[in-house]
């Protein structure tokens, strides 16, 4: 089985970028699941109905969230009938509205699909380390392959979480920074492992965001409001891993970018 993922899309420019390219992506990797985050694609901040068929309009199967799920409101009006959506699983189990997993079938295997959310430099919320204990041995009574979208601030808790599933899971990727990390890899036991996907947006934004203001930001010290990079040049990045059909453990995985200093190649 083949995943294509594509990382934290970002405002409009991000939506213009992977309507472009996620066609292009997947004619060239033929994936047999293609999962795209979309927790910024509304401005930036969180998703709305409309943006979220779009995605799935441009190829994706899944989408996935993170800390900003819950900041466009359209989002509570949807996402209950949203069945290829997942939020981060470890909110409150019995007061978050959605889902944290959902199973996609390809052919006689089925994949399940996690969004996870770590804690460091973030929002509170429930132990992620705890809940995908749990979590991956009642997925895995169901299917060997389990991909994992880890939503979260930094590569050390990223590291810890690779490790601690390694060989219980199919891949496990990072989002959330929106920088590309170098280390794809598959751990010892079979797991396929990336800090950090990077994002699909802006180019000559600061993670997509206008500059002035973020430079300003750090400069005074004080509030600053940021908008997203409206136009100008962008970036799509992205991994693909292949997946062993009968035991469920990552033979391969590869992170790149499409930008201006990368372009895309057939
Ligand atoms: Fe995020």
């Amino acid at each position: 089985m083949r995943l294509l993922f594509v990382g934290d899309v970002v405002g409009s420019l991000g939506r213009e970028t992977l309507g472009t390219y996620l066609p292009k992506l997947k004619k060239k990797y033929r994936p047999q699941v293609t999962i795209v985050n979309g927790e910024n694609a509304a401005a930036g901040r969180g998703i709305t109905e409309k943006i979220y068929k779009e995605i799935l309009q441009d190829g994706a199967d899944v989408v996935t969230l993170g800390n900003h799920a819950w900041d466009n409101r359209d989002i509570f009006e949807f996402i209950q009938d949203a069945k290829k959506m997942v939020r981060p699983v470890n909110f409150p189990k019995d007061t978050t509205p959605g889902q944290g997993i959902v199973y996609v079938k390809v052919n006689t295997i089925e994949l399940a699909v996690i969004n996870l959310q770590a804690r460091t430099f973030m929002t509170p919320i429930d132990d992620p380390f705890d809940v995908i204990d749990k979590l991956v041995e009642e997925a895995s009574q169901r299917t060997s392959h389990i991909f994992i979208d880890f939503h979260g601030e930094v590569t050390s808790e990223k590291q810890a979480m690779g490790w601690f599933l390694d060989g219980r899971i199919s891949a496990i990727v990072g989002t959330h920074t929106h920088v590309q990390t170098n280390d794809a890899r598959i751990l010892p036991q079979g797991t396929a492992y990336l800090s950090d996907v990077g994002m699909t947006g802006p180019y000559d934004g600061i993670l997509g965001m206008e500059r002035t203001a973020v430079i300003e930001k750090f400069r005074t010290a004080l509030p600053h409001r940021f908008e997203v990079v409206a136009s100008g040049r962008s970036i799509l990045s992205y991994c693909v891993i292949d997946i062993d059909d009968k035991t469920g453990k990552a033979k391969k995985i590869e992170a790149s970018t499409i930008s201006a200093d990368s372009p895309f190649r057939e």
